[in-house]
């Protein structure tokens, strides 16, 4: 692993952040994560741009320039393919939920990004997301929910776990968005379900219209997931990856129709820009 921490390469072991940083004192900060192949990052613009909104909503000030310079640093030697990992806090704080006024802690490192199976079991959590969120939308390092929501469908052999919000509309995985088919029709839960605004979400809806193909933000019961006929997840690590089972029913097909087809344009036009 290659880190860089605040302008400085350093060994990954070396103790880089402060016991009072705020990232750790209350989960305080702000994170990215990015495909890297061959060296070269899929589309950190829009990445980047995301790190800025969410950290805009905590108050956290991020130096776009300064992050760049410490990807640039960390992609020498970046495994391939490789995860890129962006993570700002608020920085060295007093304990409590107040920030003071420190300058924000900047991390960037590279980890070996490792492949996913072919398909996915998912499971429902008992769990809500909160729509109504003071931190709503905003890719913030406050996971424990996340984590877990994770430890339940790995406990049950599954590989996601599926969010409905405070509605009981389906929202989203701990690391993933999901579409499925809906009366024949591709449907992903509209951002007011309380989900992350997913690059891959955002590229891939973008990419299917364009190339004609209906699919529609749609708020619907959780349940749904569960009678539909073919179901995928969207991520930076697993681009589109089908679902197979929900709650250990098995779907109808996995990989459907609406699913190859989105599978497939979405890695014809991801190959056509690295920076889309
Ligand atoms: C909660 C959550 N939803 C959705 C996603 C998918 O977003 P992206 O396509 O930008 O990776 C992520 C990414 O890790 C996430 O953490």
């Amino acid at each position: 692993m290659t880190l860089w921490v605040n302008g400085t390469v350093v060994p990954e072991d070396a103790p880089v952040v402060r016991a009072d940083d705020h990232g750790l004192v209350v989960g305080d900060g702000v994170f990215e994560t990015i495909a890297v192949s061959g060296g070269v990052p899929f589309a950190l613009t829009r990445h980047l741009r995301r790190l800025a909104r969410s950290a805009a909503g905590l108050g956290i000030h991020v130096d776009e320039g300064q992050v760049r310079a410490g990807v640039a640093a960390v992609l020498a030697d970046a495994p391939d393919p490789a995860r890129l990992r962006v993570t700002v806090t608020g920085g060295p704080s007093p304990y409590g939920s107040d920030r003071g006024d420190a300058t924000p802690t900047v991390l960037v490192a590279t980890a070996p990004l490792a492949p996913w199976p072919p398909t996915t079991e998912v499971v429902i959590v008992p769990w809500t997301r909160n729509e109504r969120s003071a931190t709503v939308g905003l890719k913030t390092t406050s996971y424990a929910d996340n984590v877990v929501a994770l430890r339940h469908a790995h406990s049950r052999g599954a590989a996601e776990a599926m969010f409905a919000n405070t509605r009981g509309d389906l929202c989203e995985g701990t690391g993933s968005n999901v579409f499925h088919e809906y009366d024949g029709e591709l449907v992903t839960p509209p951002l007011t379900s309380g989900c992350l605004a997913g690059v891959t979400r955002e590229l891939l809806i973008e990419w299917l219209v364009a190339d004609g193909a209906p699919v529609r933000e749609l708020a619907v019961p959780i349940d749904a997931l569960r009678s539909c006929r073919e179901a995928f997840l969207t991520s930076t690590t697993r681009d589109v990856m089908p679902i197979s089972h929900v709650d250990g029913v098995e779907l109808v097909e996995a990989p459907g129709p609406l699913t190859r087809h989105a599978a497939e344009v979405f890695a014809r036009r991801a190959a056509e820009s690295p920076d889309p």
